[in-house]
């Protein structure tokens, strides 16, 4: 099969590696790519927010299978475009990836079908959000309904801090459109775990649970970012956890979207806070996390590509999936000043030495006239070990990693111990 991936972080390029592994996929192409990537795929020059100069160049290139792995072009209906024009899709359609692109919807769904997550209040105008601020008081969370790359939520510790970011995000405009609409929830405690599962409309297969790391620097400190490094699995996910994830909230969400006639065909990403009073959902997303696909792709021991066309095709209960033992880490190497102001464009030497005992996916790189990698984002290098067990496997990268540099890099030092 000609199978094309859509997108350019360490997600598509752990995504493009796996299904570089399966016999099915003859041909593999990823657009727009990075340069880690084009090791594995032809990269193609097409923005992964161009849905119709995507669906010209499938069709004209007669791709047999699409992988549309990054929120936005989902949210903006790709998957449905392609689909239309009669190329077989993963991903979810606009109106299940809605999940992700409005928080609004999520709460109501929640609250509508009795999905454990915190309490919230949903506003349309500044007057009525800072009197909700009021009536609860801090410590609160505030969020902007729309897609905002991961920025637009505060956990305010103050009455005051909150009403500032419904200011900014409403009046300031902060996010854009947004942040028209805002969602102001009770702050929960316990540890963050993200899970990941493959779903095709009805049937649910989680993956092996994970954790991704936010903030900037050690100890959960700093600004939001899209993730500095990610394990697999978190010690705190526990069997019984688990259970209790799949009763009260993973089926629970299908069968809602389903009921709704909004049936959720892809990765559903269910970011759940580990409360006092049980697992609750912090977020969906509508597609694989990142850097956590980086970790636990690296586990998968069968075929992705027969996995994705199940999920499609609504025959993920008939599909053979299975997931090695063990543990991975992916630690994220990024340029200094990430998340907020940083240079690109610096040469990154010892990726060779470092891929001996490693993966390492590439996030945010291109290739230089002679063929040289060099940085081009904020996250630069997702380098992924497995092991036996967490410790290794956190050993293992960081090891790995010694081996790489570039100007300016910068990583957490506490990936896998922070929480
Ligand atoms: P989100 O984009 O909704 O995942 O939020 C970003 C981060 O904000 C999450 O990963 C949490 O660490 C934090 N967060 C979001 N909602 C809450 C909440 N209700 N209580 C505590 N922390 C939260
Ligand atoms: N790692 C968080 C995300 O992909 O949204």
């Amino acid at each position: 099969m000609k199978v094309l991936v859509v997108g350019s972080g360490g997600r598509e390029h752990a995504i493009c590696w796996k299904l570089s592994q399966s016999p099915k996929v003859q041909e593999l192409y990823c657009a727009p790519g990075n340069g880690g990537i084009a090791s594995v795929a032809k990269c193609v020059n097409v923005g992964a927010t161009d849905v119709d100069g995507m669906v010209s160049w499938a069709r004209e290139n007669a791709m047999d299978f699409v992988v549309v792995a990054p929120d936005d072009p989902l949210a903006m209906g790709m998957v449905d475009a392609l689909e239309e024009a009669g190329i077989p899709a993963f991903g979810p359609r606009k109106n299940a990836a809605i999940v992700e692109a409005s928080k609004a919807f999520s709460k109501a769904l929640m609250e509508q079908y009795h999905i454990p997550t915190a309490k919230s209040g949903t506003f349309h105008d500044l007057d009525s959000a800072l009197k909700y601020i009021e009536q609860q008081g801090a410590p609160i969370v505030v969020k902007a309904d729309g897609l905002a790359l991961g920025k637009g939520v505060t956990v305010a510790q103050t009455e005051d801090e909150a009403k500032l970011a419904a200011a900014e995000m409403m009046e300031g405009r902060k996010f854009g459109d947004a942040g028209t609409t805002l969602v102001i929830e009770e702050c929960m405690t316990g540890p963050e775990v993200t899970v990941l599962a493959f779903v095709d409309g009805e049937h649910v297969s989680p993956m092996p649970p994970s954790q991704d790391h936010k903030r900037a620097f050690n100890g959960n400190r700093g600004p939001n970012t899209g993730g500095m490094g990610a394990i697999t699995p978190p010690p705190q996910y526990t069997p019984e956890i688990a259970q209790r994830c799949m009763d009260e909230i993973f089926l629970p969400t299908v069968q809602a979207l389903k009921a709704e006639g909004r049936p959720f065909h892809g990765v559903l990403y269910f970011g759940l806070m580990l409360t006092p009073e049980g697992p609750k959902v912090v977020e969906y997303n509508a597609r694989f996390g990142d850097p956590e696909c980086q970790a636990v792709l690296s586990l998968l021991d069968t075929d992705l590509l027969d996995i994705m066309l199940a999920c499609r095709n609504g025959t993920l209960d008939q599909c053979d999936i299975r997931w090695r033992d063990g543990a991975a880490c992916c630690l994220v190497l990024a340029s200094g000043g990430y998340p907020l102001s940083y240079q690109k464009g610096y040469p990154i030497t010892g990726l060779e030495e470092a891929g001996k005992t490693s993966m390492v996916f590439h996030a945010g790189t291109k290739l230089g006239p002679e063929g040289e990698v060099l940085t081009n984002g904020g996250r630069v290098l997702g380098v992924t070990c497995t092991a036996a067990n967490l410790e290794d496997a956190i050993e293992a990268s960081y090891e790995a990693a010694k081996h790489i540099s570039f100007k300016d890099m910068h990583m957490r030092t506490d990936i896998g111990h922070a929480f």
